[in-house]
């Protein structure tokens, strides 16, 4: 994990060339929910008290007896146990019960320009039929219900109705090959799957159903299929098992009464990438995760749901978009923004026309996106009225200030504050963000932990690292919204977040951090063999597995190479069966059976054939090597290599056969 430091040191510096801050400016703090710092004072001293405060934001069936109980040899936190809560009913009930049934959840846009709207009253009208369809089919409170479908309104209503009749739901993203669907329906083993005939992506249809119908031919858990028609090509059809939605929704009652569930129990599974080519179904329970969503989004966001129309940009396929399309907006009664397609379709100003078109008040984005639009150049904002709005959100990956400062100068006209908000999968909820009424922002930093969540930065022993030095961040108090255990497999989450500093209490995220002089945090990227490409999480091994699943390939090493773009992109060593160099055609197969593999965001952009790979003596391929290589840096020390003259011959072969995409 050490091997990372050269890669650190190049980040570090480009990141402390910009000096300039920004103070929250006074028009934005008059109307700011929070303005007081001493919010983080009252949180650090009785941080339960104030977790139960947020936890009094929702409404709950049956107050909870404890607010917080920690089992330290499982690591497993049990938060507002004994209370009783509907996640759905949190985000739709309550808000038309409160006579706001009439105002907009989702105002949506397709990629070809159609558009719906549902409000409150709408939403929660489909998720009830939904819900009451799902029950007709046999799903129960605790089966698991798979999600494959594209953004389409459907599929929030989808996780709603899940989370309404106690089903937990395992979401998969759109971009997914049939072989990881597959994996993950198995590893969860799913009873339904609610899928979609084909989806819109840059005016090209994806196939989900015909993906889906693949991946269900080793699925056996899988009874009952729900299919949406939204594109209207002809798909297969299993007789049965497969039933339109419009079938067997639309003449469900829109009435369903929600699921009194337990705090701690499932809302859902997403799977992540882990350091195996295994993914790690990261689950998460309902209470500590609705407060931990609704608490972050509305005071990070600045959220007034008379004033505000917030827009997140990710897919609901990634946590982003559970946190913070669905759950957290949601049950804040905003109004959101949900769009189908991609930024360049038909033309670059597409996100800058919605903007326009909805008043999008506050925009949530990735800086992959952000140094998209630097590239493509000012003059496709400029072709618009952003003047709606008011604030600037970043997540996925560490943001360069370059990019950072065009985002607020660009897109945010000089007036709206940017939050950086670090947090992952398994944290649910923002764990590091400016609070845009308090912080004094630092371009490339995400600033300090959220109140009530408590990190530090330590060294390899644990030792908590002096303000001006760096090593790994950890987050050493529990918080409601973390993960509780690795869908089936509660050894591999105490191996994973806490072999390392699990002794002294602290979860370990697997990013390098370093901490300035007035203690702000600035994260530095992973620190295993986890790789971050355009914000999406990819694992060096799944990568490499998918290579050497191809006939031609005898062994495969990868790693990540920074990408001024992307963040990092994938590059590729690969040994052929007989040694040869292969052709820049063998390269392009090879990368199209990647993505057939896991899914066309997990293209290698770079692939070098070589004859042998560098391993130590025990046969450990060394990837910091490789690393070296790819970003032409001197190499470091080779001498626990069994034959050194590997990696010379590599660099060389890198060097004279690039073969970039
Ligand atoms: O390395 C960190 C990076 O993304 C990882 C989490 O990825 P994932 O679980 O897919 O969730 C992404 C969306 C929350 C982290 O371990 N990361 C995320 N946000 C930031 C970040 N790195 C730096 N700055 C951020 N704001």
């Amino acid at each position: 994990m050490a091997d990372q430091t050269s890669d650190q040191g190049q980040a570090i510096e480009a990141l402390f060339a910009e000096k300039r801050t920004f103070a929250p400016a006074p028009e934005f703090q008059k109307t700011a929910q929070w303005k007081d710092p001493a919010v983080y004072e009252r949180a650090a001293k009785d941080f339960e008290s104030f977790w139960a405060e947020q936890a009094h934001r929702l409404d709950w069936f049956e107050q909870w007896k404890t607010v917080l109980q920690w089992d330290d040899a499982r690591k497993a936190a049990r938060w507002f146990d004994g209370g009783l809560i509907n996640a759905s009913y949190n985000c739709l009930d309550r808000h038309v019960d409160a006579g706001h049934g009439s105002q907009v959840a989702f105002a949506w846009e397709g990629e070809p320009g159609d558009t719906r709207t549902f409000t409150y009253a709408e939403l929660l009208a489909e998720t009830c039929r939904l819900a009451n369809a799902l029950k007709e089919l046999g799903v129960k409170r605790g089966d698991r219900v798979a999600i494959y479908m594209g953004m389409v309104p459907e599929l929030p209503a989808a996780l709603l109705a899940c989370s309404r009749i106690g089903a937990i739901h395992s979401v998969v993203f759109g971009g997914f090959s049939a072989d990881s669907l597959r994996d993950r329906i198995q590893d969860g083993s799913c009873k339904a799957l609610i899928t979609q005939d084909q989806g819109w992506r840059r005016g090209n249809k994806i196939l989900l159903k015909n993906i889906a119908d693949d991946a269900l031919k080793a699925s056996p858990s899988i009874e009952k299929v729900i299919v949406l028609k939204r594109v209207g090509d002809a798909v297969d059809w299993t007789p049965g098992r497969d039933h339109w939605y419009h079938d067997v929704v639309a003449r469900q009652s829109d009435k369903c009464e929600p699921e009194k569930m337990a705090a701690e129990d499932p809302l859902y599974i997403l799977y992540s990438s882990g350091t195996t080519a295994r993914p790690k179904g990261i689950m998460h329970t309902t209470g500590g995760y609705l407060t931990g969503v609704s608490s972050t989004h509305q005071y990070i966001f600045d959220i007034d749901p008379s004033r505000d129309v917030f827009w997140c940009t990710a897919d609901i396929g990634w946590v982003t978009g559970h946190s913070y399309i669905v759950y957290g907006p949601l049950a804040n009664r905003t109004t959101s923004v949900l769009y189908e397609g991609t930024p360049d379709f038909p033309d670059k100003d597409r996100f800058w026309a919605i903007v326009e078109k909805y008043n999008v008040t506050v925009l949530y984005t990735a800086p992959t996106a952000i140094r998209t639009f630097m590239k493509w150049g000012p003059e496709y904002p400029k072709r618009h009225d952003m003047s709606s709005l008011r604030l600037l959100g970043s997540v996925g990956e560490p943001i360069n200030p370059e990019a950072w400062i065009w985002y607020s100068e660009q897109i945010g006209g000089g007036r709206c504050p940017v939050v950086d908000t670090w947090w992952q999968t398994e944290t649910g909820m923002i764990m590091l963000s400016p609070l845009p009424g308090i912080t004094k922002t630092k371009p490339g930093s995400a600033t300090f932990p959220y109140p009530g969540v408590f990190a530090d930065v330590v060294d390899q022993s644990g030792k908590s690292v002096p303000l001006g030095g760096g090593g790994y961040i950890v987050i050493t108090k529990p918080w409601p919204a973390m993960l509780r255990t690795l869908w089936g497999d509660h050894e591999r989450y105490l191996a994973t977040y806490w072999s390392k500093f699990g002794h002294l209490g602290y979860y370990f995220p697997a990013d390098g951090c370093k901490r300035d002089e007035e203690g702000y945090y600035w994260l530095l990227g992973r620190v295993d063999d986890v790789m971050n490409v355009s914000g999406h999480r990819i694992s060096t091994m799944e990568v490499e597995s998918a290579f050497v699943d191809h006939p031609m390939v005898a062994e495969s090493a990868v790693v990540s190479k920074k990408d001024d773009i992307t963040g990092e992109a994938i590059a590729a060593f690969v040994t052929l069966k007989g040694g040869g160099i292969g052709s820049k055609e063998d390269a392009d197969n090879l990368r199209k059976h990647v993505a057939s593999k896991i899914g066309a965001f997990a293209r290698p952009k770079y692939i070098t054939f070589t004859p042998d790979l560098p391993k130590t003596r025990s046969g450990k391929i060394m990837r910091r090597l490789l690393r070296d290589v790819m970003e032409n840096r001197p190499l470091g020390d080779t001498t626990t290599l069994a034959d050194a003259t590997v990696v010379k011959n590599i660099a060389d072969l890198a060097q004279s056969s690039p073969t970039e995409e």
